[in-house]
């Protein structure tokens, strides 16, 4: 299939790319600083910001005749009171993916989105609560309410703290992250595990419409 991919520059992102192409699909990145990903064979950089219809509109339509069929999206969001950059992106998104029949997201959020807040570490609700990180999970929450109301089929994965290890087994929980104990989520899961996660999100129906917290 050809994917869309919105966050393809960033750490995950470039893991989510390898993956996907190793596995025969091909790619489309929307990307703000095209000079900054490496060209690749199955790969299509289409210049532009998420936040801007537009160029979501563009990236749909970069390669004629080949409408990406699935969308995973990689972004984070600035630390800054009222950003919207996930919440933004996504609202386009689902505007394009009704306009051109697509179905199918996988986005990356975090632990402690939604009805996962209580299951993090006293530390991390701590500083959502009092600090800027504050501001990038208000976003993530937003995105949990235009994915759920979009009527899509939606798979948002909720990382427990991101690493650069290897690709290695991961832990599917609820919706709410219980079961990680009191050191919740600190052990963390390898960028490449997610990466890998949210090819097979979009490949499979497993995990539609649903919020899954993972762990290595
Ligand atoms: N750190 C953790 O332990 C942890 C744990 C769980 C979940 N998360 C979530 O994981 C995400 C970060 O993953 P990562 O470390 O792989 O990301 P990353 O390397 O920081 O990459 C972020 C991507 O988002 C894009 N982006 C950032 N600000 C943008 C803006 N204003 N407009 C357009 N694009 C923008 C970047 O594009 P450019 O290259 O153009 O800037 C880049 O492609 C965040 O959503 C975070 O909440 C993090």
């Amino acid at each position: 299939m050809r994917i869309l991919i919105l966050g393809g520059n960033g750490q995950t992102g470039r893991l989510v790319i390898d993956e996907a192409l190793r596995r025969g699909h091909k790619i489309t990145a929307l990307i703000r600083n095209p000079s900054a990903l490496p060209a690749k064979k199955g790969l299509n950089i289409v210049k532009g910001t998420p936040v801007e219809p537009s160029d979501i509109e563009s990236a749909f339509n970069a390669v004629p005749g080949d409408l990406p069929t699935a969308v995973i999206v990689t972004l984070s969001s600035p630390k800054e009171k009222g950003t919207r950059v996930m919440s933004d992106a996504h609202e386009n998104l689902v505007a394009a993916m009704k306009r051109h029949g697509v179905s199918k997201i996988a986005t990356m959020a975090s632990f402690g989105v939604g009805s996962s807040f209580a299951n993090i570490t006293m530390i991390m609700r701590w500083a959502i609560s009092h600090t800027s990180l504050g501001y990038s999970f208000a976003d993530h929450d937003h995105v949990d309410e235009i994915l759920k109301k979009s009527g899509l089929k939606f798979v948002i994965l909720r990382p427990a703290r991101l690493t650069m290890a290897k690709k290695a087994p991961v832990q599917f929980l609820g919706d709410d992250g219980k079961g990680l104990g009191v050191f919740a989520g600190l052990g963390g899961i390898s960028r490449a595990s997610v990466a890998s996660c949210l090819v097979d999100a979009v490949e499979k129906s497993t995990w539609d419409r649903s919020t899954p917290v993972i762990s290595n």
